[in-house]
């Protein structure tokens, strides 16, 4: 039987915390190992959680999906267990790094490669003819100097005619984006820092490539030792709401879903989508995010009583704040829909959420995405709840706003110090 909103609240309150969950003990070099640590991203997964879901929850061959695939760490993980695996996301960005990721290379044959561009590189001198962008926001972001390094390196990758290879070498150049620019370091917003003295992109970007090449070089190694190379591992530029796998097809659905107002995706990886064009109008290219606060109106569908709630007290405080809520949790729904049209029957799904705040409200994202699953008809299996070690805390958030904030600024409030992991199986 279906529980009362009232009671979702109080069961999930009641949930203890399982420190085996936690993986505390992890340091940087566990949590990036094989592939993981190729490029920055937001909110990323600890591939030892996704790892521990996909070996409790499928057996090899199943097929593994991530609607929210970012920059690819459940595929990574399932092709390492030998499930076959599939991504998604709505950004360019997630799936070239994606990309990278999950193709193993000949470690010789990236080795040669890697020599020929290195030569090429060198032959660089400040007479050298390179055609630049003529884009007035990679002026915003790169001096002259940085801007022509680039453009040389960028059309030396483009000659490659591998595109396994050709896409190792944009990750690493996409990687590198943030230090050759005057993008103020440590921010998760767009914003300049006048006095920064970018790094001198030919020395980065070889560093950058070495590391990666270890990287790859361990990936290939483990995936030949287990049989795993040929395992199916896709990624898809698309909507979490139209996922390219048939109904009753998924195993399991292992994902982190966006948070509302929190990154905004387009705006962080600009530098990324300016370079290869992803794309002309950065606004039109926001609204294709859910969570994000540039959406645009469309018809709500809660389909959660406690969604109702927290839209309607919020709506008594911003209405701006309330519309953008009502939408995202709307949104989701749809997601949560989608996910169980491409579940197999007796599937399973782990959802990682975690609480917030907006504008003094309590956003329970948690028990909203528990009434959404349980009134489309999946069954709740387990909820664990896992604290977050503070050293992969993804940032914290301003009390007011809501908005994620310099970890340096003491008023500041944790962001998720806990968060679940939502398991509910296809029944019918
Ligand atoms: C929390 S991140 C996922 C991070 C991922 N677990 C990882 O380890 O990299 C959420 C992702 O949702 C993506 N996203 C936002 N709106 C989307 C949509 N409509 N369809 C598909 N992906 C979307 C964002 O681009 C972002 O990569």
């Amino acid at each position: 039987m279906n529980k009362s909103p009232q009671k979702i609240i109080e069961f999930v309150g009641k949930i203890k915390v399982d420190k085996s969950w936690s993986f505390a003990e992890l340091g940087r070099k566990d949590t990036t190992y094989i592939t993981h640590g190729y490029h920055r991203y937001p909110a990323k997964f600890i591939p030892q959680i996704v790892s521990r879901l996909i070996k409790k929850y499928t057996q090899k061959g199943d097929l593994v999906v991530d609607p929210f695939g970012g920059c690819g760490t459940t595929i990574v993980e399932a092709k390492t267990a030998g499930r076959k695996s599939l991504a998604v996301d709505i950004n360019p960005v997630a799936v070239l790094i994606t990309k990278a990721k999950k193709t193993a290379i000949k470690p010789d044959q990236l080795e040669r490669h890697f020599l020929q561009l290195k030569q090429k590189i060198e032959n660089y001198n400040k007479n050298t003819k390179v055609k630049t962008p003529n884009h007035q926001r990679i002026d915003y972001w790169f001096e002259p100097e940085q801007k022509k390094k680039l453009s040389f390196l960028f059309s030396k990758i483009s000659e490659i005619k591998n595109k396994d290879i050709q896409n190792f070498f944009f990750c690493a150049f996409s990687n590198i984006l943030k230090n050759c620019s005057i993008w103020l370091q440590k921010s998760n917003k767009p914003t300049r820092d006048l006095k920064k003295i970018p790094s001198d992109p030919f020395k980065t970007f070889f560093r950058q490539t070495k590391a990666m090449m270890r990287g790859n070089k361990s990936f290939y190694f483990l995936l030949q030792e287990r049989g795993f190379l040929e395992t199916s591992c896709q990624v898809f530029c698309g909507d979490a709401r139209d996922i390219p796998t048939k109904n009753n097809t998924v195993e399991l659905v292992v994902t982190s879903p966006p948070y509302v107002t929190s990154y905004e995706y387009a705006d962080l990886h600009q530098l990324t989508a300016l370079w290869f064009k992803h794309t002309k109008n950065l606004s039109d290219f926001r609204k294709r995010f859910i969570g994000t606060s540039f959406h645009t109106n469309k018809t709500i569908n809660l389909n959660s009583q406690i969604a109702k709630d927290i839209v309607a007290k919020l709506d008594q405080i911003h209405h701006k704040t309330s519309v953008g809520v009502a939408t995202y949790f709307s949104e989701m729904n749809q997601v949560f829909q989608e996910m169980k049209r491409i579940l197999k029957k007796g599937g399973k799904t782990a959802i990682v959420i975690g609480n917030t705040k907006l504008k003094s409200i309590k956003i329970l994202n948690t028990e909203v995405f528990v009434e959404q699953l349980q009134n489309l008809g999946l069954k709740i299996r387990a909820i664990i709840k896992r604290e977050i070690p503070s050293k992969n805390l993804p940032s914290i958030r301003d009390p007011k706003t809501g908005r994620f904030a310099k970890i340096t600024d003491k008023k500041k409030v944790l962001a998720y110090p806990t968060e679940y992991i939502l398991i509910f199986e296809k029944q019918l």
